[in-house]
Formats: C-alpha cells, sequence, structure tokens
C-alpha cells in the first residue's frame, strides 16, 4: 500500500506577508527553522497561489483597467442573477481582468466559469480579491505553476540535499458539489495523479479504474490548516505521505483531456469531430431507410451555408426508391455507357464501371439531387462576366452542399457526392420534368452506414497555403 497509518500537516507560522520579489525558499526556511522543523525526504510542501502570485508580481489594481463591451455586456447579466444567489457584485473592471486572464468563457450565469491559459476551469481565472492589502488589488494566478514549484523545490535540494515535492494550490470551487476545497495548480517532484489501476484490493481484485488524484488530496488537506480567511498560513508542510518521487512532474497530467470529457459542452471539439469524421461513403447501406423529416432537417441547415449576393441557387430533390428513380438511373447508365465507348474503353472496363455507377444510386436508401437554378443569377450581356456568375452560381451551392454533407454526419448518415448528374443533364431534366432554369450538378447518395471506412489522406499544411516571401 502506498499509504502510511499517519500523515501530519503542519502549518508554518511567521511567515511574513509576501512582497514582489521576495525570495519564497529562503522565507520558508526561516520559518521551518523557526517552527523547529528541518526538511526530511519525502517531505511534500504545499504552498497557496496566493504568495507565489504576490511574489511574481502577478496582481493588478482594478482602478487602472478600462472594461471593455464585452466586460460590460456579462457584467449586466452577471449582476442580476448573482443578486438572485445573494452573490456579492462583479466590477465590470474584476470582469475584465477576467476576461484577460481566461483561455475561455465556459459558461456564465450567477458564476463565471472559465478556463485558464493553464487549461484550469475554475471561476474568474483564479483571480483572488482576498488575502491582499488595498481594496482593489487583485491576484492573478501565476502564469506557470510548473515552473515556480520546480524553482523552489530545486533551490531546497541545494540547501538541504533532501527529496522533496512542492504543490502549489488554490482553492476552487467544483461543480455538483458545493464548497471549495485546496486544489493543486503546479507540482514539482511528485506525479499529480496516483495510477492504482492493475493493483490488488482488500479482496484480491484487481483495480481496473482507480486513479487518484493525489496532488489535490493533498492540496485539500493542507487547506484545512491553512484556512481561507485571516489565519496567515499560506506553507504547510506534509509529512508521511509515501509517494514516489519524480522528477519530471508537470500538473497537466491532472487536466482531463477535453475530447474525454462528458461534461464539458466545447463546441470546438465538436465542431472538429464533425469536420474529421465525415467521409464519402461508397459501401453498402443498412437496410433501414431514412425519416423524411431527418433529410428535411438536414436541407434546411443546408440553407444556411453563405452564396454569393444571398441568391440561394440550390434546389434540392429528394428521390425516394420508387419507379421513376430507377428508369431514370437505369436512362443515366446507358448515357454513361455510351460515352466511355466513345472514349474507346474495354468492355470489361465499361460492364464493371456502368454496373458499379448504377449499384451506388440503386441501393441509395435516399437519392438527392442538387439543381443549380439559374433564374436568380445576374445577367450579363458581357460573356466573361456572365461566365463568373455562372462559376459564383456553382461555388455557392458547392458551400450548400458540403453543408448538407456535414447536417448528415451530425445527424450519424453516410453519404457521398457523385458527379453523375453533371453527364446526364438533359436526361435527369427531362425525366424529372424540371424547370427549365434548373441545371443537375450532383447526386448524393444518403443512408446509414453497415460499415467504417478508411479516411483518405489530406495534404500536409504547407503544400496548401502559399506563403508570401518578402
Ligand atoms: C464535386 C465532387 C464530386 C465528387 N464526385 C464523386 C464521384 O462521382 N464518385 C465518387 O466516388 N466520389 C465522388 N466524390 C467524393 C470524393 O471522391 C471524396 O470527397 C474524396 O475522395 C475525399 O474523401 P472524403 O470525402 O471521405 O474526405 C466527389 C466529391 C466532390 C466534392
Amino acid at each position: 500500500m502506498n499509504f502510511k497509518d499517519e500523515i501530519k500537516i503542519i502549518g508554518l507560522k511567521e511567515i511574513p506577508l509576501i512582497k514582489k520579489g521576495d525570495n519564497i525558499p529562503e522565507i520558508l526556511m526561516y520559518a521551518l527553522n523557526r517552527n523547529g522543523l528541518t526538511l526530511q525526504d519525502g517531505d511534500i510542501i504545499v504552498i497557496a497561489q496566493t504568495i507565489i502570485s504576490k511574489c511574481n508580481g502577478r496582481t493588478r489594481n482594478l482602478t487602472e483597467i478600462i472594461p471593455s463591451e464585452k466586460a460590460l455586456e456579462i457584467y449586466k447579466s452577471l449582476t442580476q442573477k448573482a443578486k438572485i444567489h445573494g452573490l456579492p457584485e462583479k466590477k465590470p473592471e474584476l470582469i475584465q481582468a477576467i476576461l484577460d486572464e481566461a483561455k475561455k468563457i465556459v459558461k456564465y450565469e450567477h458564476v463565471l466559469i472559465t478556463e485558464t491559459n493553464h487549461g484550469f476551469i475554475c471561476a474568474d481565472a483564479g483571480i483572488d480579491k482576498s488575502n491582499i492589502e488595498g481594496e482593489e488589488i487583485i491576484t492573478l494566478l501565476p502564469e506557470n505553476p510548473d515552473k515556480d514549484a520546480e524553482k523552489i523545490r530545486k533551490i531546497l535540494k541545494n540547501k538541504t540535499k533532501k527529496e522533496i515535492a512542492i504543490i502549489i494550490s488554490d482553492s476552487f470551487g467544483r461543480p455538483f458539489r458545493v464548497g471549495a476545497i485546496g486544489t493543486a495548480i503546479g507540482v514539482s517532484g511528485i506525479n499529480p495523479i496516483l495510477d492504482m489501476r492493475g493493483k490488488k484490493d482488500l479482496f484480491g481484485y484487481e483495480l481496473q479504474t482507480t486513479i487518484i488524484g493525489q496532488v489535490d488530496s493533498l492540496s485539500a488537506a493542507a487547506q484545512l490548516v491553512m484556512g481561507e480567511s485571516d489565519e496567515g498560513i499560506p506553507i504547510v508542510l506534509i509529512r508521511g505521505y509515501n509517494f514516489e518521487f519524480n522528477e519530471k512532474t508537470t500538473i497537466k497530467s491532472i487536466l482531463r483531456k477535453k475530447e474525454d470529457d462528458l461534461f464539458l459542452d466545447n463546441e470546438e471539439i465538436n465542431m472538429n469531430k464533425l469536420l474529421k469524421n465525415r467521409r464519402s461513403y461508397k459501401l453498402m447501406f443498412a437496410a433501414r431507410s431514412i425519416r423524411k423529416n431527418i433529410i428535411e432537417e438536414c436541407i434546411e441547415l443546408a440553407q444556411w451555408a453563405p452564396s454569393a449576393h444571398n441568391g440561394q441557387f440550390w434546389r434540392y430533390i429528394i428521390l425516394e426508391r420508387d419507379k421513376l428513380r430507377e428508369s431514370l438511373i437505369e436512362k443515366m447508365n446507358e448515357k454513361l455507357r455510351i460515352d466511355l465507348e466513345k472514349d474507346g474503353k474495354s468492355k470489361g472496363f465499361i460492364k464493371s464501371k456502368v454496373e458499379k455507377t448504377r449499384m451506388n444510386f440503386f441501393n441509395a436508401p435516399t437519392l438527392i439531387l442538387l439543381c443549380l437554378d439559374t433564374l436568380d443569377l445576374e445577367k450579363y450581356a458581357d460573356p466573361e462576366r456572365a461566365q463568373n456568375e455562372f462559376i459564383l452560381g456553382i461555388q455557392s451551392i458547392s458551400s450548400s452542399a458540403t453543408y448538407l454533407l456535414l447536417a448528415l454526419e451530425m445527424k450519424k448518415l453516410a453519404a457521398c457526392w457523385y458527379c453523375a448528374p453533371l453527364f446526364a443533364k438533359d436526361i435527369i431534366k427531362e425525366s424529372l420534368n424540371l424547370p427549365e432554369t434548373y441545371i443537375p450538378m450532383a447526386f448524393f447518395t444518403v443512408g446509414y452506414p453497415l460499415k467504417p471506412i478508411q479516411t483518405p489522406k489530406r495534404k500536409k499544411l504547407k503544400e496548401i497555403i502559399f506563403e508570401l516571401n518578402n
């Protein structure tokens, strides 16, 4: 077992008020001495973030901050809701400071939940107003708490030759539970997590999932001694906790990966997944039809695509499995056969190509035809401008087609874009009795997938970004 029967948590008394540029290791050594203690191998020192921030000059004066429009907007909404919850008002200047520190505003209602540049999800970007002298002075989280912890550990190691660990802690609120607790924000010498997977429990069963957030437990324990208000004990010595000393540690290892986080409603991750997971599905579909309203919902989303002068030139024709669709596919295939013969392709090639195309369209539970409606394109007498207008019509419907594919992906439907209609425009227009101004542009086969498909490679970024060398 990794734990001893007894762990001592000793608050170091007589730590003076810390000022910018103070020497924390020296102050710590002095305090240990005054408390009748000397460092031992395996000791853990937990240091409150506030004194690290003050020592690093990570403070701001609210009177020097000018709130932005965004800060004022958040202030308005936050103040109303905070009042209902009996919480104090946050000044717009403080909200601006939070915005300056946060990588992202995760949510705000009566409280303001942020993601800091370190990746911590916490209220107010970890900005604190307590335990600092001066009404208008706030402390910001240290820029790199791991680095601060390491610096202190190394200096203490040099002075004492002892292998100790340093934890820098702050007090964070938690989702689902009331009450803030001590939480580690920087470490050195100790792994943030204790991986118990593979070890045996009391009854000899192998632990499958147990990972202990040991530095958070230690920070929470230390906080019991530090206190939150005027106790004035910003440094705590923990003795007797048995941990494996490790020189190379970072607090990052306790942060859950965004893609593993069930509760973080992260639009960016979802969007990333959607964009990267969409594939052109060219295999057999599951024998399951799609409800018409699902297809309509996807087309509704597809019409939010950009289009030149908002022309919305796209027209979608949903072709369910019926006689009309069958005969259209047969006619298109006949045209394909003739075209391939004209190209001088071999009989075998033509047979397999025609059969493959035929089956792709035949088997699709839903087939969608996309047409460009030329009616609303600007009319120009000069042929070049007319041609450009036609191109922008095509570009516009292509953007809608992309939205459609993404919307289908979102609904867990598989699809593929086929250009076959371009080669059989007249046949399609005639068979489906389409308006004169419609130009058939693409088919989308849509259905529920049967199998996963391989992801085609993408070019390297440097192959597609053209950089100007000045
Ligand atoms: C304008 C356009 C026309 C396409 N036409 C065909 C087609 O006729 N037959 C086909 O098998 N795939 C067709 N595709 C799908 C591409 O082969 C596919 O997008 C490409 O291989 C990349 O694969 P991914 O979509 O899975 O990323 C077409 C795609 C686009 C954008």
